[in-house]
């Protein structure tokens, strides 16, 4: 019975090109825009990425060649295994078949790794010397500090505050890659010091995080510190794409031409991207696919936010962009999934939504810890808080299946391992934890909160009745 426990594929099958969603959506892509209306020219962005990685960003070519380099230095863990949760099946007694991409096996945890090589190797190309970012749960820069150090760059971590305290030893993980890990909001930048005035006690955001980063790198006049996103921008979905390359390729070694469900957890979109796109493509060719992002209830971004144009960050260094947001002034409760606390959403991702290409679910925290302890009693591993959403959503799919009758085949990615969120864990068995829904006046909030700011609308963009001066 338990044949095709962990299917595995040689290291010369890593694949050569990464997969662009945004050559194949329905309608085009809306552009970023700047302050001023207006798309965001290359150089006006220059300042903050190099320009290797913005001709990627905007880039609208279906493939893209993966540098042989980065493929080298992807070989330390992938390809990543596809393995079978056959003792889930058996516990759930479901007739569904669940494979799941094991992106929990690279150096720092986490399918982030994917994104980080290739982004410093392009910095590297570029003459950077320093990188900055932020990270939710650290994870991201975490993955950021051990690819800067194979490469010889600075890494700057600004890490929100709540995970930062959450999770200790993730600053120590970071510094063993020689990656230095601050607190956000910290007292280092004038938009850290300003929300710190304001609000002492301030448990800290992604887009709060952001922003200190780009600060960072926009005021360092040598051109020499650059920032790094590890998610939401279309470079980022780009690297992340080989998860599903590879996972194609893994399925079709024990005969499985295309699964009936895709499942990914969501916060800015990468990991959910890269298991999601390449099979998106096959469902704009006329497969039948269910592609489910999971978010929790507490960060509903595809399933309750506007799609609209927003900023990325909280002092609207980014530009705007054309996504799902709860607003970029939107501070998120305190959840232990870190990394999907982000109020906007990838604008592939959130295109891809608006036009019905995916379903998008929202869990509430306690049930995806249960779901998490479920997949240690029967799977084994601990796994990171952010992945017990798609295992939560797995769950669910199961279930229905076993309703229904159906044999469908169930395909997954875990995202991460969690031995840094054993605190989570810890409230979760002695009941301490609490689920947020965030509430309808939140929600009705949005539109009016945005007004503020004068943003441009995207779906009218998207359905051609934008016209110059129409404005949220
Ligand atoms: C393990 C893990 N999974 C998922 C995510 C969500 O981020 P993204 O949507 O960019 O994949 C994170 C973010 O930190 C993470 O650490």
């Amino acid at each position: 019975m338990y044949e095709h426990v962990k299917i595995e594929l040689d290291p010369r099958e890593i694949p050569r090109r990464w997969y662009n969603l945004a050559a194949d959506l329905p309608t085009p892509m809306l552009p970023p825009l700047g302050a001023d209306g207006k798309p965001i020219t290359l150089q006006q962005m220059s300042a903050i990425f190099p320009e290797n990685i913005l001709e990627q960003e905007m880039s609208t070519q279906q493939w893209i060649e993966i540098p042989e380099e980065v493929r080298e230095h992807l070989m330390r863990w992938h390809p990543t295994p596809l393995r079978r949760a056959y003792w889930l099946e058996q516990h759930l007694g479901t007739p569904a078949k669940i494979y799941y991409k094991d992106e929990s096996a690279s150096p720092a945890g986490s399918h982030k790794g994917n994104s980080a090589i290739a982004q410093v190797w392009y910095n590297k190309q570029a003459g950077t010397k320093t990188i900055t970012t932020e990270t939710g749960a650290g994870q991201w820069g975490s993955a950021l500090s051990f690819a800067c150090k194979l490469m010889g760059i600075e890494c700057k971590v600004f890490m929100v505050k709540v995970s930062f305290e959450q999770k200790p030893f993730r600053k120590v993980l970071m510094q063993t890659w020689d990656g230095k890990c601050v607190s956000s909001p910290s007292l280092e930048t004038e938009i850290g010091r300003k929300v710190l005035a304001e609000d002492p006690n301030c448990s800290g955001s992604l887009a709060i995080a952001i922003s200190e980063a780009v600060e960072l790198a926009v005021n360092d006049k040598t051109g020499c510190t650059k920032y790094a996103l590890g998610s939401v921008l279309n470079h980022v979905m780009l690297h992340q794409t080989i998860i599903g390359l590879e996972a194609k390729k893994q399925l079709e070694m024990v005969g499985i031409r295309k699964p009936d469900v895709v499942i990914g957890c969501a916060g800015g979109g990468s990991n959910f991207s890269g298991i999601a796109f390449p099979f998106t493509l096959d469902k704009i060719n006329g497969a039948e696919i269910d592609i489910i992002p999971v978010e929790p209830t507490s960060c509903p971004t595809l399933t309750r936010g506007l799609f609209t144009y927003d900023y990325g960050d909280l002092s609207g260094f980014t530009p705007l962009l054309p996504m799902h947001t709860l607003g970029h002034d939107y501070i998120p409760s305190s959840i232990h999934a870190g990394g999907l606390r982000y109020h906007g959403m990838s604008p592939i991702v959130s295109q891809a939504v608006v036009e019905g290409l995916y379903n998008p679910l929202s869990l509430p925290q306690t049930e995806c810890f249960e779901a998490a302890l479920t997949w240690a009693r029967t799977e084994g591993w601990v796994i990171a808080p952010e992945s017990s959403h798609a295992v939560a959503g797995v769950i669910r799919e199961a279930l229905k299946a076993k309703e229904e009758g159906k044999e469908k085949t169930i395909l997954f990615t875990l995202s991460g391992q969690g031995y840094m969120d054993l605190v989570g864990y810890d409230k979760y068995l002695k009941g301490e934890l609490q689920d947020y829904v965030l509430s309808q006046d939140n929600i009705d909030s949005i539109g009016p909160r945005l007004a503020k700011y004068g943003l441009p609308r995207a779906e009218e963009r998207r359905t051609g009745k934008w016209q110059p001066g129409n404005r949220e």
